[in-house]
């Protein structure tokens, strides 16, 4: 597909390409819509086959992240980047500071942070060209506990459209992931006195949570066939997919975990099978939250709080999809594009 052709199917504000080829930087950056405020999404670096494939993979993450941010409440428009090139790279200073005056040149439409293949000390080379960056250390610090306390009470949210009642007391949990949200997810839902059934493939991160949360450990193949009311999976993406729903048990099914259906027609299969999912994107929101805070300045209070409300709007997408009679993640868009083509239509009056 041409690239103008592409950036108007997916309906993209800007594409932008930066060479630096003295320092083996080529990078791109995506902007979907600046309509809710500035477009914030992570780094990519990828050794992508194409520029086609970079093209193709960084609007549909800047999509993502404008429905995200929508969905949140947050006053953040969507974006993305990609560096192209291989993330082992141990002369990163210069690819990163290239990629931080690219970042710089849009004077703050576009702010960035890491994601796959990028890590807090390479955002502390693009903080060296530009003030648009987030996810520093030392500022907003681990989004970890705070995207698990959003999972946490999205569980709840689901439980309480299931069952009536959002209380996790002796409700029998199954946790795929115990790392830097898996544990304190787990932590959440000992606290409430949920039963737990987990699974890791590092054996000291399970038995962590054997000792300190009771919890049962089952091998990671076998996580799927649990006969647990709630999955929640805070590891992998395309978990939801024709080999697992074949075993499911679950009536729920909420994580933390990015792209969890490896299809669409996946989430239109729970659908009609009766189990909730819980989108993605909306439960996992509280990382953006973090660093939503970090730019306003929010303590970690304020942005818990925040990622409570994480809770009342998993509540409207369920509400919705029952009405519409549609999967959770359609509910989910429609809201999304909701609350953005009603912002687009804001009318400011002066007093
Ligand atoms: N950290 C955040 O704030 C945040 C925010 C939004 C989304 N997410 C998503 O949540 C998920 C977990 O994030 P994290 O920060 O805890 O990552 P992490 O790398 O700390 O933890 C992932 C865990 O999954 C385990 N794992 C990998 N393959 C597995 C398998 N086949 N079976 C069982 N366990 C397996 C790893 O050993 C690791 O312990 C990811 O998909 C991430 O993209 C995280």
């Amino acid at each position: 597909m041409e690239i103008f052709e592409r950036m108007e199917k997916h309906e993209h504000e800007q594409l932008v390409f930066w060479s630096e080829p003295k320092f083996g930087y080529r990078g791109i950056i995506a902007i979907h819509d600046t309509t809710l405020g500035p477009a914030l999404g992570g780094t990519r670096f990828w050794n992508y086959d194409s520029d086609a494939e970079a093209i193709l993979d960084v609007t549909r993450l800047a999509r993502g992240m404008s429905y995200k941010a929508a969905i949140t409440g947050l006053n953040l428009g969507g974006g993305k980047s990609v560096i192209i090139g291989d993330n082992r790279t141990r002369y990163r200073e210069m690819i990163f500071r290239a990629h931080g005056r690219a970042v710089e040149s849009l004077g703050g439409r576009y702010i960035t942070a890491e994601d796959v293949g990028t890590s807090p000390t390479d955002m502390e080379y693009v903080l060296m060209e530009t003030e648009h960056v987030a996810g520093i250390l030392g500022r907003s610090g681990d989004p970890s506990p705070v995207t698990a306390y959003g999972t946490y009470v999205g569980i709840k949210a689901a439980a309480e459209h299931r069952w009536g009642d959002g209380s996790l007391e002796g409700r029998h949990v199954a946790v795929q992931g115990l790392g830097h949200v898996g544990y304190h997810l787990c932590r959440f839902l000992s606290e409430e006195g949920a039963r737990l059934t987990v699974t890791d493939i590092a054996p000291d991160k399970v038995q962590m949570v054997v000792d300190d949360f009771g919890a049962t450990a089952v091998e990671p193949d076998a996580i799927y066939a649990v006969d647990a009311e709630i999955f929640a999976p805070c590891a992998l993406g395309a978990v939801v997919n024709d080999d697992t729903l074949k075993v499911f048990k679950f009536q729920i099914i909420a994580g933390a975990a990015n792209n969890q259906l490896a299809r669409t027609r996946h989430g239109e299969e729970c659908h009609k099978r009766g189990i909730l999912y819980a989108p993605d994107y909306v439960i996992n929101a509280a990382g953006l939250i973090n660093v939503y805070g970090e730019r306003h300045g929010w303590d970690r209070d304020r942005s818990m709080k925040k990622a409570g409300e994480i809770n009342w709007t998993l509540l409207q997408i369920f509400a919705r999809a029952a009405e519409e009679d549609v999967p959770t993640a359609l509910a989910a868009d429609r809201i999304a594009e909701d609350r953005i083509a009603k912002v687009r239509h804001l009318q400011r009056s002066w007093v």
